[in-house]
């Protein structure tokens, strides 16, 4: 009795594995545990069987009811949620395509600039996000009662120390430990106290450029700005120069190029001007070398200093600057 009861559990739990639809799993509720089941049939004959029979048989029974019972009930609900076995599976849906992750449509904009100045002969330098006054302001002819100061709401640090406003302190940072010529370009994440709008980020990046020789021209500076531009937008990019002013450098340009977003026919990245200023350039300033002890009247050089973001801006076509660092992927995606 007890082998047949074992087989009956088998067949049993087999036939509501299988079970397909709501319809397959009550025939098999209906064979197993129905009014008509064998089980029933055994469960009622109980009587029948001696006091030790009864007991052992009776225990069985009621272990296999209570099993199929729970096996039932799951039965039910994984064909109620289509979920498991191959009913559930529609074999002619299309595959879900994975996922590939891809650089941040900055990082992609600094690999750019990084290559094209890699290739004007530049090579990289970095330097720290929290600067000194000295290295941020002094060093770059920037008194501390000097009113160019009043351009960069800074960040301070509790207990000292500053987020560097500029990339311009690698500048100081680089020349303090190498000795001409230099060559290089340094590119990080600068910070301003400022309200944010399409184009102005409280957080943002620069690339600066450096180069100090003997004898360096303005016109060498035009020449290599004027380069990189073109690599960048093409052979037909509209570019100026407008005269502009920097503590730490003298003659100073600001460098715009023609709005990509709109043509040059004026919106609100371009402020309907139709350019966008992208850089700050010039000739270093006698102080900036004296600063760093190097003598003014044996070196010369150019520096400049330009906004990745809004390079990038130009590159994607994104019109706000400030979708660059909320991180919604659905924005990412898409670029
Ligand atoms: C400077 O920061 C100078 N250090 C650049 C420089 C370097 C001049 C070396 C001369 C020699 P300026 O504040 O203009 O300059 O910023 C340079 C570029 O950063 C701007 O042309 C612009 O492209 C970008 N920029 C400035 N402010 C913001 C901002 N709030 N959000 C996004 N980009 C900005």
């Amino acid at each position: 009795m007890i082998d047949r009861l074992r087989a009956l559990g088998a067949a049993a739990r087999q036939a509501l594995e299988e079970a397909q639809s709501e319809s397959e799993v009550e025939e098999a509720r209906i064979a197993f545990l129905g009014r008509k089941s064998e089980l029933n049939r055994i469960s009622r004959g109980l009587g029948t069987l001696s006091d030790g029979e009864r007991r052992e048989v009776g225990r069985a029974v009621n272990q296999l009811k209570s099993d199929l019972k729970g096996l039932l009930e799951e039965a039910k609900s994984r064909v109620a949620s289509g979920t498991g076995g191959a009913g559930g599976l529609d074999v002619t849906l299309p595959g879900r395509r994975p996922w590939v992750g891809r650089k941040h449509p900055l990082t992609r904009t600094l690999d750019r600039l990084e290559e094209i100045f890699l290739g004007l002969g530049f090579e990289v330098a970095v330097g720290p996000h929290i600067e000194d006054d000295f290295h941020n302001f002094e060093a770059l002819n920037f008194p501390a009662d000097h009113p160019a100061r009043d351009e960069h709401d800074t960040f301070y640090v509790e207990g000292g120390g500053l987020l560097r406003t500029h990339t311009s302190p690698v500048q100081i940072r680089v020349m303090q430990t190498r000795k001409p010529p230099i060559r290089i370009v340094a590119p990080g994440r600068v910070f301003r106290n400022e309200t944010p709008d399409a184009s102005h980020g409280s957080e943002f990046f620069q690339l600066e450029g450096l180069y100090v020789d003997r004898d360096v021209r303005f016109g060498e500076l035009k020449g290599v700005l004027i380069k990189f531009l073109r690599e960048l937008y093409g052979e037909n990019v509209g570019v100026r120069l407008r005269p502009g002013f920097f503590p730490f450098t003298e003659p100073s340009a600001e460098v715009d190029v023609e709005c990509r977003i709109c043509r040059g026919r004026g919106c609100g990245v371009c402020k309907g001007t139709g350019w966008v200023e992208l850089l700050g350039s010039g000739m270093v300033d006698p102080r900036v070398f004296a600063a760093v002890g190097y003598d003014p009247d044996e070196v010369s050089g150019y520096a400049f200093g330009l906004g990745i973001d809004r390079i990038a801006m130009m590159m994607t076509g994104v019109d706000d600057i400030r979708l660059f660092l909320e991180n919604d992927l659905r924005f990412l995606r898409q670029i």
